[in-house]
This record gives structure tokens, sequence and C-alpha cells, in this order.
């Protein structure tokens, strides 16, 4: 297949940084870097610095390019977003609600508060990734998409018409429905464990905090309606793993992070997904055209080959001083890439 790109990845930052890139690196051309790391990356100077550091933790020889984002807050000026644009390396901003999820406190408390930036934003025709999620403690966990989608999404989609938007990782039927039935100019992002897993994966023989992310994992229809949308081959959808590693400890604890690992399986998951909707001829595009073309970037010329043969993933893997417990550690995933002399 023509090589693919992560459209949504948290990378992390020092020891985690090295510890999860090569997995990223071996798969995908390109990722949309997320901005949110302690403290977020609220500057173009900031995702600057950041990006030369992703740059100087790749392996000797592997190539690999981070597009970065900025992450919004209340108080992000105008100027700021020009600075990003005209940086030629941020492609987007990131809009957090705030307390949505991990690392999103600096986040924006009132989408109006930002009219005037989104403004900027439509008319540079620069990209906002959303993190589609109310934050009202009163509304239910799993109903909290599709309140947003009402309460704040549509509405902001119909204030700033011009406004390119990128509903990240999304869940459930609604969802599909607004993305796919929207003005143009909105697309979405779809995780690989959103395909393969629904809510039950979250107490499957006890509590699972590995499978704990933020939106969480929704019921069964949810699942078959993205995974239908996916398999349909809308150019709307495409691949972005939301891969999150944190340290085991921190998952496995009274108030485990949301945060799913998937990179070392980024596009293998994805190929299983597809495979059981009999839709594997649609993964290409899915994975290395969509994403690219909603962005305005050329689509990869290199190549990638998966092959049909299942393995055993590690019960862990290092994460500096810590270590990471991978989606579907020790068991097994039915697709594997081909050893790199037979994918070049
Ligand atoms: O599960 C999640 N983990 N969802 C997010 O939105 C953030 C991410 C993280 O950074 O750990
Ligand atoms: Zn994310």
């Amino acid at each position: 297949m023509r090589r693919p790109d992560d459209w949504h990845l948290h990378l992390r930052d020092g020891a985690a940084l090295h510890a999860v890139l090569p997995f990223s690196a071996a798969r995908f051309a390109r990722a949309m870097v997320m901005p949110n790391l302690t403290p977020p990356l609220t500057t173009t100077e900031a995702a600057l610095a950041y990006r030369r550091r992703i740059l100087a933790a790749l392996p000797s020889g592997v190539k690999f390019e981070p597009l970065m984002t900025l992450y919004l807050t209340d108080t992000t000026p105008a100027a700021e977003v020009e600075r990003a644009q005209a940086s030629g390396c941020v492609l987007g901003c990131k809009l957090y609600p705030a307390g949505a999820t991990t690392h999103a406190d600096a986040g924006v408390s009132d989408v109006r508060r930002i009219d005037a930036v989104l403004s900027r934003m439509a008319e540079l025709g620069m990209v906002l990734q959303v993190h589609g999620e109310v934050t009202d403690p009163a509304v239910d966990v799993f109903d909290r998409e599709a309140s947003f989608i009402d309460a704040v999404l549509a509405p902001l989609a119909e204030r700033h018409r011009q406004l390119r938007i990128v509903f990240e990782h999304i869940t459930t039927r609604a969802a599909v429905d607004f993305v796919l039935s929207g003005r143009s100019g909105i697309a979405a992002t779809v995780t690989a464990q959103h395909l393969l897993m629904n809510r039950n994966a979250l107490f499957a023989g006890g509590l699972r905090p590995h499978h704990y992310c933020l939106p969480p994992l929704k019921a069964e229809v949810h699942r078959a309606a993205l995974l239908s949308a996916v398999a349909g081959g809308n150019p709307r959808l495409f691949l972005g793993t939301d891969s999150a590693p944190h340290a085991r400890h921190a998952k496995e604890a009274p108030r485990g992070c949301a945060g799913i690992f998937s990179a070392h399986a980024g596009i293998e998951l994805y190929a299983e997904a597809f495979e059981s909707a009999g839709a594997l001829e649609r993964l290409e595009a899915f994975a290395s055209c969509h994403g690219a073309d909603f962005y305005g970037l050329p689509r990869n010329s290199a190549t990638l080959t998966l092959v049909k043969e299942p393995w055993e993933v590690p019960e862990r893997y290092p994460f500096g001083a810590d270590e990471l417990v991978p989606l579907r550690a020790g068991e097994r995933i039915a697709w594997r890439l081909a050893r790199p002399s037979a994918a070049q």
C-alpha cells in the first residue's frame, strides 16, 4: 500500500518520546502531533522547538515528518495563529474543551471566547482540530460526544462556515452522521480501538485500565456505525491512531489516566478492522490518501507492505524508566509489517 500517515498522535517528550517515536516512524511517513504536553504548546515557538526535539529523537536514517499543532486557550491571540501559519510547520490548532481529557486543563472554557481566533483561522485556511466532548459532569460520559455536537460543534461550524474542521477520534453514530452529512470542510479521524472494540472491553474479565481512553469506547451500535462508515470509503474519514502512551503505573491506578498506546501496531490494527468489514481494499485510501487530501498535502509516494501473519504483542515495552502496556498486550494481531527490506 501507499505509505500511510497518522493524523492524530501523542508522542510526549524526553525519554517517553524516544521510546515511542520509532514505532510510529516505522509505519507512518507523517503524523499530526498533538500539543498537550506539560506545559501545553500554546506558542509557535514552543511547537517548533518540540518539532526539533522530535526530529532529533528519530533513529538514524529514519525519515518521518512531524506536523505540528497549536494548543488553543481562552487567551490565544489571533497573531499567534498567524505566526503558526507563517511557520509552515504548524498545520492546525487543537481545541480541547477545558478539562475534557489528559492535560486539557488549560483548554478553552467557552468556545465563544475564541470566536475571533476562529474567524482568523478560517481566513488563513488553518484547520481546527476538535476534541469533541462536553465537560459538564452532569452529562453521562457516554453521551458527551453527542451532546458536544448539538451544544458546541454544530453551532460553531455554522458561525464559521469557511472554517475547516477535523472532528478528532469520533466514536458515535451521531458523529458519523454529523461529519458525513455536514457542510464541506468538515472531516474526522477514527482510531483503531473505536473500530475494533466496544465498551464491553472496559470490563472484560475485570476492570481494564488499558482500554480506557477519551472519548471512551462506546456501545456496539456505535462501533458498527463507525466501521461501516470507514468501510464505505467516505473521503471525509481518515486514520488518526490517537496513540497516547502513559506509564503502566499511571494507568493501573485508582484514577488511571485516559489513553491507549497503539503505535506499536498503528497500521496493523486498522488492517484487522477493515478486513473484518470485508473492506481491505478501502484501507489504503483511508490511511494514506483522505487525510493528505484534506490537509492539502501531497500523498506519500513510498510504499509499505503488510503481511497477514499473526504475531504476539509483548506484555510491555520499555518507556524511559517506566514501562508501557500496549494494546493487545500478550495477545495476537493478525497482520504484521513486512521486514524492512521487503517494504522498500
Ligand atoms: O485518551 C486520551 N488520551 N484522550 C485524549 O484526548 C488525550 C490522550 C492523552 O494525551 O493521553
Ligand atoms: Zn488525542
